[in-house]
C-alpha cells in the first residue's frame, strides 16, 4: 500500500544526518514507491506557518550532500515543546499545534532522528496525538541506551583525535602541557576514545572521580622520565575537585557546561609549575564532514527504519548491536543515558597504556 512518511531530524546537529536522510528516501521511494515529506528545523516545521516541508526526491542526493556535515532539513535543540516559552515569557504548550501539523500533512507516519532527550519528547508527541512512529539514534555524545553507536559520534572522536595529533608537536615545541576540553554532555566516550587514539597522558571523564594530586605526580612521573611535554582531555563535564560543575552563563540566561579545561590548566600549573594552555574543542565536534563509518551507520539505519515502517513496528528505535543494525522498544531507552562503564574494557586499556583515567582501585 502506498504511504506517505515524514521525516525530520531534531536536537543537536552532528556529522551524518545528510546520509541517514539520504537512505531513507531512497529506501522509501526507490524500494516502495512512497512519497517522504522532509520536515524542517524539527517539529517547528509543522507549527510553522505555511509549514516548512519539502518532498524528498531521490535526485536530490545526485551531488554532494550526503558528504556534508549538518542536517540540511535543519535542527533545533531550543526546549520541550511541551513547555516552551512564548513572546511574552509565558510557557505554552506547542503539542496540540504540533499534532494538527502532522495530521493536516496526512502522513501515515514519522521517522525521527534525535538524541536521548529527543527521543523521549517525540516519543510523547506521537503517543499524544496516536502517530506512528520509528526512531534512529543520532548524537555525538554516544549515549543513547542499548545502542553502541550513534550517528555522528565517530566523526567527533575523529575530529577530537586529530585536534591531539595537532596538539603534540606544538606542545613540545613549547615543553608545555596541553589540555583539550571536548564535549560529550554527562558521558566520557568522546574524550575516552580520542584521549586513547591521540595518545593522551591523561584523561578525565565525568564517571570517574580524580585528584588534582594525582595529575599532578603523573605529570611529574612523565618529566622524571624524559619527556617535556603532555596532552591532557578532559569531557566538559567532569565536575571541580570541589564537585561543582564547571559552567558559563550565556548572555540568553541559559547556564551550559563550560570552563573545566581552564579549572584543570591552572590547578596544575599553580601545583606542578608547567606552563599550561587550553583548547576547547567545541562544535567542530559537531560539524566535521562524516567520517565512512559515521555515513555506514548513516546508511544502515536509514534503510532499516524506513522497512520497520514497511513492517508497521512502531514505537521502536533502531540501532546498532554487535556489528549490526536491529530495533529495541523505545520504552527500553527512554530516560536513560549509557555512560562510560567503570568496567568497559577501554578503561583497562588505557590504565595499561599507563594513561591517568582517575582514581581507579
Ligand atoms: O548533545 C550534543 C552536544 O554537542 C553536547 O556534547 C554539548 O554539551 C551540547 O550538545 C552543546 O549544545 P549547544 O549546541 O546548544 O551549545
Amino acid at each position: 500500500m502506498s504511504k506517505k512518511i515524514g521525516i525530520l531530524t531534531s536536537g543537536g546537529d552532528c556529522a551524518g544526518l545528510n546520509a541517514v536522510i539520504r537512505a531513507a528516501t531512497l529506501r522509501a521511494v526507490n524500494k516502495y514507491g512512497w512519497k517522504i515529506i522532509g520536515i524542517k528545523d524539527g517539529t517547528l516545521g509543522l507549527i510553522a506557518n505555511p509549514m516548512n516541508i519539502i518532498e524528498l526526491k531521490p535526485n536530490d542526493f545526485d551531488g554532494t550532500l550526503m558528504r556534508m556535515g549538518g542536517t540540511f532539513l535543519g535542527t533545533s535543540n531550543k526546549g520541550n515543546p511541551f513547555n516552551m516559552i512564548g513572546d511574552e515569557g509565558k510557557r505554552i504548550d506547542l503539542s496540540d499545534k504540533i499534532i494538527e501539523g502532522f495530521k493536516k500533512l496526512n502522513l501515515d507516519s514519522l521517522i525521527g532522528i534525535g538524541g536521548d532527550g529527543s527521543m523521549k519528547i517525540l516519543q510523547k508527541l506521537c503517543k499524544k496525538g496516536n502517530i506512528n512512529f520509528v526512531g534512529i539514534p543520532k548524537t555525538i555524545d554516544n549515549d543513547v541506551e542499548n545502542n553502541e553507536l550513534s550517528i555522528g559520534y565517530d566523526t567527533a572522536v575523529d575530529v577530537a583525535t586529530n585536534a591531539l595529533d595537532m596538539l603534540q608537536p606544538t606542545a613540545a615545541s613549547h615543553r608545555r602541557a596541553m589540555i583539550l576540553e571536548v564535549m560529550g554532555r554527562d558521558a566520557g566516550h568522546i574524550a575516552l576514545n580520542a584521549g586513547i587514539a591521540g595518545g593522551a597522558d591523561i584523561i578525565l571523564i565525568p564517571e570517574i572521580r580524580y585528584s588534582l594530586k594525582s595529575i599532578s605526580s603523573h605529570i611529574e612521573k612523565i618529566r622524571s622520565n624524559g619527556r617535556n611535554h603532555a596532552l591532557i582531555v578532559v569531557a566538559e563535564a567532569v565536575k571541580k575537585e570541589d564537585g561543582r560543575k564547571a559552567t558559563v552563563k550565556f548572555v540568553d540566561g541559559q547556564v551550559r557546561l563550560g570552563g573545566i579545561g581552564t579549572y584543570i590548566a591552572d590547578e596544575i600549573a599553580k601545583i606542578t609549575k608547567a606552563e599550561t594552555r587550553v583548547t576547547v574543542l567545541g562544535h567542530v565536534q559537531r560539524g566535521a564532514q562524516p567520517t565512512h563509518r559515521d555515513r555506514l551507520i548513516a546508511s544502515a539505519f536509514g534503510v532499516y527504519a524506513v522497512d520497520l515502517v514497511a513492517q508497521e513496528k512502531f514505537n521502536r528505535i533502531v540501532v546498532w548491536q554487535n556489528r549490526g543494525v536491529t530495533d529495541v522498544d523505545l520504552d527500553s531507552i527512554a530516560g536513560k543515558s549509557k555512560t562510560v562503564n567503570i568496567n568497559d574494557p577501554l578503561i583497562k586499556v588505557a590504565v595499561g597504556l599507563n594513561i591517568y583515567v582517575g582514581e581507579i582501585k
